[in-house]
């Protein structure tokens, strides 16, 4: 049996809840995955004094906000609750201060724990909140998303955009625990499960030949959001986060290759406005950009780059970059990009599949190629 048929029996035989830690010494924390989990663990424990801020936007708090305030019925708690506009738009400075409006007018402590209650962007916002309300009190994050179980609840990346780039607000702040419940997937639109995909296949590409292919067979059932499948892919997933923040938590080598196409990704989206391109969508033809561009400094087979647009086509996602991005466009943007050393653009590209690598040293002009190729839609 391979390790996802043994996964599945075990998923199905413990009735999907199954858990892994990120381990970071003092600030270790487990991970929870599964399905209909929420009702079914002591997420209280997890919380060290008696106040509790409850942070989501206005559509998932309309799903799901009383059904994750019911945990504390029957409890001490003293809970509180603020729902942020939904939308990229809304990732700012501002709007955590709405957060912070809400944590002083309902006197919220140093004790005081937050929950995320959200996808990425709620999730972001709320570390952020979190790390600076009285220089840093606890959090707990409850993903709602595919991209955020998989990717930006775990690891304690926290932060908000500026007008001039994304996420270049924030600090390294990790929760208390993670609870991805995979039941928060049966209200989640299409595009935003692909847009997960693209974060999901990132690691099999990074990281996990045996994952990457896995995923060329089962992305029918992941698009179907099929339980099991989706158990597994977020599993694996978190594992391989998990193994890699604890390595590097700050991001001076290894972690950076969860990077990948970011770049490029994070140009597209900061170009087009926030909120019009979903991250996952940028960042699967920045991957591709990045496959590309490995291709032509010789370091991966032409096959790679068409197996994994095939895939990211396969999850209805785009391969190709918005028409009315110039490369100057993508060149300007990706000079203030937080890999940027020394004024020049560092890259994450791949050296294999399973190995990325994190670099400056690549011709300009193959650089240049990529993006003029890529624009023509001739990737
Ligand atoms: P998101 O938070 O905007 O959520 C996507 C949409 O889905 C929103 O409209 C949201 O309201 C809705 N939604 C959420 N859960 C739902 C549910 N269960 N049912 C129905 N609708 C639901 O987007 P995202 O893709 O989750 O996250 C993207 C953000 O994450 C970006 O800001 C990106 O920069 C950030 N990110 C951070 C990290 C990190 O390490 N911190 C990593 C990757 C991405
Ligand atoms: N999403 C990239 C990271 O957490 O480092």
């Amino acid at each position: 049996m391979d390790y996802f048929g043994l996964f599945g029996v075990l998923c199905l035989w413990r009735n999907t809840l199954n858990s892994l830690r990120v381990e970071l010494g003092s600030r270790s924390y487990p991970i929870y995955i599964g399905s209909d989990i929420l009702q079914k663990m002591d997420i209280t424990k997890y919380i060290h004094g008696q106040q509790v801020m409850i942070v989501s936007n206005e559509t998932v708090a309309a799903l799901y906000m009383d059904k994750v305030c019911a945990i504390f019925a029957n409890s001490a708690f003293k809970l509180d609750r603020v729902v942020l506009p939904d939308g990229e738009q809304y990732k700012n400075l501002q709007h955590v201060n709405l957060i912070f409006d809400q944590l002083l007018t309902a006197q919220h402590n140093r004790t005081t724990t937050l929950i995320a209650l959200g996808g990425g962007v709620i999730g972001d916002m709320t570390g952020f909140a979190a790390a600076c309300y009285q220089r840093g009190v606890n959090f707990i994050q409850m993903p709602t998303t595919l991209l955020s179980q998989v990717d930006s609840s775990v690891g304690g990346k926290t932060g908000v955009n500026h007008p001039l780039g994304k996420n270049m607000i924030g600090a390294f702040y990790q929760p208390q625990m993670v609870v991805a419940d995979i039941n928060f997937f049966s209200t989640l639109p299409a595009r935003e499960v692909s847009a997960g995909l693209a974060e999901v296949i990132k690691y099999g590409l990074i990281y996990d030949p045996e994952f990457f292919v896995w995923l060329e067979k089962n992305i029918a059932d992941l698009l179907a959001k099929d339980v099991d499948a989706m158990c597994y892919a977020v599993q694996r997933s978190c594992e391989i986060k998990a193994e890699v923040v604890a390595v590097d938590e700050k991001e001076q080598g290894i972690r950076a290759w969860l990077n990948l196409g970011h770049t490029f990704g994070h140009a597209i989206e900061t170009h087009q406005g926030y909120g019009n391109w979903l991250h996952g969508e940028a960042v699967a033809v920045g991957t591709v950009m990045a496959l590309d561009l490995s291709y032509r400094l010789g370091w991966i087979d032409r096959s790679l780059l068409e197996r994994t647009k095939k895939l990211f086509i396969s999850a209805n996602l785009p391969i190709h970059p918005p028409e009315n991005m110039s490369e100057d466009d993508f060149l300007s943007i990706m000079s203030v990009d937080k890999k940027v050393f020394d004024g020049h653009i560092r890259l994450v590209l791949l050296e294999e599949l399973g190995r990325a690598i994190v670099t400056d040293k690549f011709d300009m002009n193959l650089l240049k190629e990529t993006l003029s190729i890529s624009r023509k839609g001739l990737l």
